[in-house]
């Protein structure tokens, strides 16, 4: 059975991850767009600045939804201070006056690409990295389903935005591909513990003109990495944001997929 359209709803509560800039830019304004009135969408991540660009760019794409930035660093956040931000943004309303909730869980970072596996050997580092990449998004994801439980709510979607370096390794991104894998498998299990009460879909969008991309252009060490990356800017065949968050739009639409699937932006 193809997974229901979330955006053909009656009122959808919406939270998106690393709305600040890059693909949680467009994501938050795709997914506005196509939200019924009087939904409700929750924009996190470090930079308030930056949120509120977001929310401009995304209330003029739907001036009919209510839009709450919150400023939050997800590095360790507290599990209570998590549920505070998701009450808080309900302004007294209950889980139960939403049809359908959507989490986007896109935040991330890239970690240390200048570095090989062997030298990968600093205990805090591997930890600040897993803290953001993994650790902060399963504890928010519990809170959120802890508030929007399956009995408040009927519809429920997870959305992980993942990468092809979940699925094999590249060299000089240990932590980003061992990160991405760790994080894929959460949602895995995820997806198979509650079929029926949620739908969860890993998102791949493929190389993407970003800060992380030109992170990875200016810092990769692998030579051929480097050239790999390199050439995607020269040759401009990196996507850009639109591009492959058109295709996350159109597979959710669709439902053109299994909960627990990956779905990359080259799949047909
Ligand atoms: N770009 C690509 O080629 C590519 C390819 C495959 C997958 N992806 C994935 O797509 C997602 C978005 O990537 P992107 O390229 O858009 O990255 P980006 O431009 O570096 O943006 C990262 C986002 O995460 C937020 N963030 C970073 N550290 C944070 C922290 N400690 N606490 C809270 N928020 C934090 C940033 O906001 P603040 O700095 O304001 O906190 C920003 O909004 C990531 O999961 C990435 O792995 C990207």
């Amino acid at each position: 059975m193809p997974a229901k359209n979330p955006f053909d709803s009656q009122k959808v509560f919406c939270a998106v991850t690393g709305a600040s800039r890059g693909i949680g830019r467009t994501i938050a304004v795709e997914f506005a767009r196509r939200l019924p009135s009087d939904s409700l969408c929750l924009l996190l991540a470090r930079s308030l600045s930056g949120l509120n660009d977001t929310k401009t760019l995304a209330a003029a794409a739907n001036p009919d939804i209510n839009f709450i930035c919150s400023s939050v660093d997800l590095t360790q956040p507290k599990e209570e201070d998590l549920q505070r931000i998701i009450i808080k943004c309900l302004n007294g309303k209950s889980p139960s006056n939403f049809d359908q909730v959507i989490l986007v869980h896109n935040v991330g970072s890239v970690g240390d690409v200048s570095e090989p596996a062997c030298a990968a050997g600093n205990h805090s580092k591997w930890q600040e990295y897993f803290s953001l990449n993994v650790f902060s998004v399963a504890v928010l994801n519990a809170e959120f389903l802890k508030v929007f439980t399956a009995e408040k709510v009927k519809h429920r979607l997870v959305v992980n935005i993942t990468s092809l370096c979940g699925l094999e390794p590249f060299k000089s991104m240990t932590y980003y591909c061992c990160g991405k894998a760790a994080r894929e498998m959460y949602f895995q299990v995820l997806a198979k513990e509650e079929e029926g009460n949620l739908t969860v879909l890993n998102y791949s969008p493929g190389p993407v003109e970003t800060d992380m991309f030109y992170e990875i252009v200016n810092n990769v060490a692998d030579k051929d990495q480097n050239k790999i990356y390199t050439e995607m800017r020269d040759k401009k065949t990196v996507l850009m944001c639109d591009q492959t968050i058109g295709k996350l739009v159109n597979v959710l639409e669709s439902g053109s997929y299994h909960s627990g699937d990956h779905v990359d932006y080259f799949d047909i």
